[in-house]
């Protein structure tokens, strides 16, 4: 039988039983489904984004050993590629591209006025969570840039003052 010490220690050692948002058996439903790629770790974070919504902390441990990875180079994947989030997304995307023919066009004179409407900087989720705001790198809309993406559906190109504030209200508009 543990003792009282033995499992205060193993709580120490593995953060996985401290996150809520943490499920050993999808993420190991995840892992069979891959058992056979090669190189698979980076469909693998997106079939566990795609269940969770993100890429929940307390997987890491646990992708890493199954994986063979060390815990750190899951976290430098997750931090890498741009569409892995550690966090629930908002209600709402809405996706600024920052790419160079939208940056020659003058995105980036753009970004603190985004930021300032929407209420949290490029990598967020406002605190209501309303809206998740992301840099995007090019959205294939180079002849319209500055161009912007909202949940998927809604583009706009040329982007200025008076489209973004648009764009920003219709964020924030109630679907
Ligand atoms: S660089 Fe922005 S849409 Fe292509």
């Amino acid at each position: 039988m543990e003792t009282g010490h033995r499992r205060r220690r193993e709580r120490v050692h593995d953060e996985t039983p401290l996150d809520p948002t943490y499920d050993h058996a999808a993420v190991e439903a995840v892992l069979e489904a891959h058992r056979r790629d090669p190189g698979r770790l980076l469909p693998i974070l997106h079939d566990v984004q795609a269940h969770f919504g993100f890429v929940p902390r307390g997987s890491v441990r646990q992708l890493a050993r199954s994986l063979g990875r060390s815990r750190a180079e899951i976290h430098g994947v997750v931090g890498f590629y741009h569409d892995l989030r550690w966090e629930p997304a908002g209600r709402r995307t809405l996706r600024l591209c920052v790419a160079e023919s939208c940056q020659a066009a003058g995105v980036r004179a753009l970004v603190p006025l985004v930021e300032e409407l929407v209420g949290c900087r490029l990598g967020e989720t406002t605190l209501d969570g309303a809206i998740t705001l992301e840099a995007a790198y090019c959205l294939g809309l180079c002849t319209c840039s500055p161009a912007a993406l909202l949940d998927d559906e809604t583009v706009v190109g040329r982007l200025d003052e008076s489209s973004v504030r648009e764009l920003v209200t219709a964020a924030r508009a109630e679907q």
